[in-house]
């Protein structure tokens, strides 16, 4: 009975006697209230829905059968359990009362324990209506936003499509200007290098559209074993831009990593990027990048000389759209982590007033 005691319950009914002997079967388990007539029951109802309602026929004015009709016909008085409580036991108007969406019929003179027994029985019942309506509207709101979030991939999809087509039309940088350039142009060397950069890019940025779609389509991308070094190519060309100092400390034949290349390269120019803009207003800019391998890993770290990461925001720069930047979106370190996970990977952070070291780990190829 415990989590039942706070159940409402509203007696309707004009014979005082009767209701007296209502109040002293529910007992003080319950939040008790009483109507008179079926005006009153109504006004009553219309402050606040009870749990259930024991209500009487013949009443003057308006008798039970009213009170009922009308109770069901309000929105939220729909669910709420109604007991007729009433000498008048005949069949026919068992049935009006069963057809007008009672849930139980008492006749008078009744037992006290029995009836306590069904309405403890019908508040049980309608708590776990109540409970199950909930897990329903709760579920029916997920469902909601899942429906959402894939309108959302799909519309990404959609965007990945055409990004792909725009990039696969300067993957070909020369075509754009090989007639306009003498073949003896003494720069033509240095031109052509830039495109070749041009060209990676756009083909890194191609096979990262071509790699949401197929996700889209369950197709299932393979890992293949590479040389992490030959993943850092998309940072030529941000080290372009770059005007400090540039230190690499890559040795060879560092064992392969099994790996999705396209989604390592971008773990490590969107940890290029934070780095360059972590140090932008430092006087005397560097990066130090490194690789090396030890017990079965290859690990890679990029240090910068910035002003650090604060202690306090340290718990959340791996969380979705956190950033402190004026124009960040707060998805670099966020993909960072989700691309690191299926790759097995770990990523570790270290930060001072001097600057900030980020460490990953990958399991090396076995074979090599
Ligand atoms: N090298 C770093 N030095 C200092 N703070 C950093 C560094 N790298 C990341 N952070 C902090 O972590 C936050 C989250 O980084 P993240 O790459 O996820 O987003 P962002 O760089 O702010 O935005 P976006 O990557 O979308 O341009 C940054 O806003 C910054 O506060
Ligand atoms: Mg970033």
């Amino acid at each position: 009975m415990t989590d039942l005691q706070k159940s409402t319950i509203l007696i309707v009914d004009d014979t005082e006697s009767d209701i007296d002997l209502l109040l002293e079967t529910l007992g003080a388990g319950y939040d008790v209230s009483v109507a008179t007539d079926g005006k009153s029951a109504l006004e009553n109802i219309a402050q606040e829905i009870p749990d259930l309602i024991l209500l009487d026929i013949m009443m003057p004015g308006m008798d039970g059968y009213e009170v009922c009709k009308r109770l069901k016909e309000k929105e939220n008085g729909r669910d709420v359990p109604v007991i007729f409580v009433t000498v008048k036991g005949e069949e026919q108007d068992e049935t009006k009362g069963f057809q007008l969406g009672a849930v139980d019929y008492i006749s008078k003179p009744f037992s006290p324990p029995i009836v306590k027994a069904r309405i403890s029985t019908h508040l049980k019942l309608k708590k776990q209506r109540d409970q199950l309506k909930n897990s329903i509207s709760l579920l029916q709101h997920e469902a909601e936003i899942l429906k959402q979030k894939a309108d959302i991939c799909i519309e990404a999809g959609g965007l990945a499509h055409d990004i792909n087509n725009i990039l696969t039309m300067i993957l070909s940088p020369e075509f754009f200007i090989r007639d306009l350039v003498p073949d003896d142009l003494a720069e033509w060397d240095e031109i052509e290098a830039n495109l070749n950069l041009i060209r990676k890019n756009a083909m890194l940025g191609s096979k990262i559209c071509k790699g949401y779609t197929n996700y889209l389509r369950n197709i299932e991308e393979k890992a293949f074993a590479q040389s992490l070094p030959s993943l850092l190519q998309p940072l030529d060309m941000y080290a372009r831009q770059y005007k400090g100092e540039l230190e690499r400390n890559i040795p060879g034949g560092l064992p392969l990593v099994k790996c999705r290349d396209y989604q390592l390269k971008r773990v490590f120019f969107n940890l290029f990027i934070n780095a360059c803009q972590a140090i932008e207003d430092q006087e005397k800019q560097k990066i130090t990048i490194c690789m090396w391998h030890k017990h079965g890993t290859v690990l890679f770290s990029i240090q910068d000389n910035g002003p650090g990461i604060p202690q306090e925001i340290m718990p959340r720069i791996f969380d979705e759209c956190f950033s402190t930047k004026a124009e960040g979106t707060g998805l670099g370190l966020f993909l960072v982590k989700q691309i690191m996970d299926p790759h097995k990977g770990t990523i570790t952070v270290s930060s001072s007033k001097k600057g900030t070291l980020f460490t990953l780990s990958f399991v090396a190829c076995e074979d090599e």
